[in-house]
């Protein structure tokens, strides 16, 4: 209900401020700092985005209990789950600490990093679905990245929230990320409200690529016309802009292609459309794709530029797509 709501939005509000002043401050945070630094990260930067730290529960427990928190909040608000043998297990400790924010800007959950590489647990954790929290509708930066998608008519989709921070400290304001959840068609349904165009700038490796598949289906399926950049194999918005630069980011930016574009030059590259058997599969791929494009005149005209490109005839492959569509 709307009281219990005010509760969890009160106590994420008072969490994130206590993160980010531990990770300011605390003598206990300088490894944190000295990572955030390593990423390119400054002060200004932390405080714009209240990037925190998340102590170990030694730390933690004393402050929530002179703040009068309660187990149960802490437990409903996935900062803490309730041990089978009673008492509280905390899911963020020692981590670097994002909130995530809903449309209007209230936090509503927390992705943490890792800040030393440890396989036992993941590099990212996410808060859990909670009764603010609905991974299948929030996305990272949305509440600042509103007017910049409005003004460039164009969202940019990025799969990490580091990407989509380095993006807005460079002035790319339209910039946006999943959390490495899947992309879903609310999530779809949600920038369809702001925009009809998206720039999908995913990582250049196969979590990538399957990644942009995916997004493609989603937007595609709502109308949204996707585009595409490319970046060197290996890299991410981020680690691009730290070794090139915004402009030659930019320049990225210009070059994107449809995604259909994108495919076929995949396609070439990995000579999958080397010989007829190839090409066909390929073919049929690429019908799969056309067939969820929403809008009739948006399809045929997509229809009609793959099959030139991959010199079909419109008809064959628009009898393609049909069957694909019936599927
Ligand atoms: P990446 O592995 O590309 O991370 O995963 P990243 O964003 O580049 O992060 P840095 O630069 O190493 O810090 C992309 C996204 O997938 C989610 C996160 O949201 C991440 O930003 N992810 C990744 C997880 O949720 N858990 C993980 O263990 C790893
Ligand atoms: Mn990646
Ligand atoms: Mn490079
Ligand atoms: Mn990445
Ligand atoms: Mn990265």
């Amino acid at each position: 209900d709307r009281r219990r709501r005010g509760r969890l939005l009160d106590l994420h509000r008072e969490v994130t401020a206590y993160y980010h002043h531990l990770l300011l401050t605390s003598p206990d945070a300088a490894h944190a700092r000295d990572y955030l630094k390593s990423r390119g990260f400054g002060k200004e930067m932390a405080e714009r985005w209240q990037i925190g730290w998340a102590p170990p529960p030694n730390i933690f427990v004393p402050w929530a209990k002179a703040q009068g928190m309660r187990g149960r909040d802490l437990v409903d608000s996935g900062i803490a789950l309730q041990k089978e043998q009673g008492g509280l297990y905390f899911r963020f400790r020692d981590r670097l600490m994002f909130p995530l924010r809903n449309d209007y800007g209230d936090v509503i959950g927390f992705s943490g990093r890792q800040l030393r590489e440890d396989p036992r647990s993941g590099k990212y954790i996410n808060s859990p679905e909670t009764a603010l929290f609905k991974k299948s509708n929030v996305l990272f930066a949305l509440d600042r990245a509103r007017k910049g998608i409005l003004k460039e008519k164009t969202v940019l989709l990025c799969e990490g929230q580091m990407d989509a921070i380095a993006c807005h400290e460079q002035g790319i304001e339209s910039a946006i990320a999943g959390l490495g959840t899947a992309f879903t068609p609310q999530h779809a349904r949600t920038l369809k409200r702001y925009t009809k165009n998206a720039i999908l700038c995913f990582d250049a490796d196969s979590a990538g690529i399957t990644a942009s598949e995916r997004s493609f289906r989603e937007l595609s399926t709502v109308g949204v016309a996707v585009r595409v950049i490319q970046l060197p194999a290996g890299e991410d918005p981020d680690s691009y802009m730290q070794k090139h630069g915004v402009e030659a980011f930019r320049g990225l930016l210009d070059k994107a292609v449809n995604y259909f574009d994108f495919r076929i030059e995949q396609a070439l590259a990995n000579n999958a459309l080397s010989g007829p058997q190839e090409k066909a599969t390929f073919t049929q791929e690429c019908a799969q794709l056309l067939a969820v494009i929403h809008d009739d005149v948006t399809r045929d005209a997509m229809i009609q530029h793959v099959a030139t490109r991959l010199r079909l005839g419109a008809q064959e492959l628009t009898s393609a797509v049909n069957q694909a569509k019936r599927k």
